[in-house]
């Protein structure tokens, strides 16, 4: 029987980024473009890929620092079409870096794939001398052709991170991400997959309606969700400020185990009482906010800020009309 198929689905990011210069590639003033290359091209040269079953599909190709709703829907929408079809053993997504976590976050709870979607990235362009965007892409479909591998992942520097914990947490070694006190679920040794722990599950019974939501809403209508921090002299300024220019959700990244100053927490119940949905995140990069009984906003349950405003995204979403 013939091996079931991968799909890459393209959308941009430094993987497919090139320099002026391929000698400075990379340098401190990063003198590439991102999303230049369309995915054929990435996959076209690589030796490991003679012979393998791979179809590829450009969704979009932008700097991940702009992505946004209109590529999420589209992303969501061909992951969707192609997940349903049997030939296919699993999806591959060439993206940014910059918030690739978010992208994989939004996929996990819109998709909750019995598949594997992996998304890979580089942290050097295409023709730098040494580039890492082919060895990622190798490990990638190596994790999508393992027997059993399901869910959304990250696939970087050797490692594969659930996308619930992956995060970017440097913004020039090779191995940018880490999934923090949970460690990977796995690493790639030579197209050998080394597992930790399971594969991720989206524990959430509702991913039928924030897939149907997602597919509804035209992206310039989806509601406005915003990250305030709280700093030394938060004043809570910005709050007001937001909830005047119409926002629906807030996230507040607080200090420590999720802690305001007592003008921003004021600014939030004001925001609240306006008919904003507030919740808590942490701004420390490890941990989660541990909640306490009479906490005043609630915590969202052990996700970084910008994960948070994805969740928080979607359930606006589900309940707009
Ligand atoms: C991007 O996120 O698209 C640019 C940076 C990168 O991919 O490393």
């Amino acid at each position: 029987m013939a091996s079931k198929k991968i799909v890459v689905l393209g959308t941009g990011g430094t993987i497919a980024g090139l320099a002026p210069d391929p000698g400075q590639a990379g340098a401190g003033d990063l003198p590439y473009r991102a999303a230049q290359l369309v995915v054929d091209r990435l996959l076209a040269d690589i030796p490991a890929f003679k012979g393998l079953p791979l179809l590829a599909e450009q969704v979009a190709q932008v700097d991940s620092k702009d992505m946004g709703p209109a590529v999420w829907q589209a992303l969501a929408a061909r992951c969707a079409h192609w997940l349903g079809d049997d030939d296919i053993q699993g999806l591959v997504i060439t993206h940014g870096t910059d918030t690739l976590e978010e992208t994989a976050y939004f996929l996990h709870r819109v998709l909750a794939p019995a598949k594997p979607v992996v998304v890979t990235c580089a942290m050097r362009p295409a023709d730098a001398l040494a580039p890492d965007g082919p060895q990622n892409l190798v490990d990638a479909v190596a994790v999508a052709r393992s027997e059993g591998a399901q869910g959304v992942i990250a696939v970087c520097a050797g490692q594969v991170h659930g996308a619930a914990e992956v995060a970017k947490v440097h913004p020039y070694r090779l191995d940018a991400f880490s999934s923090g006190d949970a460690g990977p679920i796995a690493w790639v040794e030579e197209g050998q997959l080394r597992r930790l722990r399971s594969w991720p599950v989206a524990a959430d019974g509702r991913v039928g309606l924030l897939a149907a939501a997602v597919a509804r809403h035209p992206p310039t209508a989806w509601p406005r969700v915003e990250i305030v921090f709280n700093h030394a002299g938060a004043d809570g300024l910005i709050v007001d400020a937001l909830v005047g220019a119409g926002v629906r959700g807030l996230v507040a990244a607080g200090t420590g185990n999720g802690t305001l100053s007592q003008a921003l927490e004021a600014a939030l119940l004001r925001a609240r009482e306006s008919g904003v949905e507030v919740v808590r995140s942490t701004r420390c990069a490890l941990g989660q906010v541990v909640p306490h009984l009479g906490d005043l906003i609630v915590a969202a349950p052990g996700l970084s800020p910008v994960k948070a405003r994805v969740a928080l995204l979607l359930d606006l979403l589900a309940r707009s009309p």
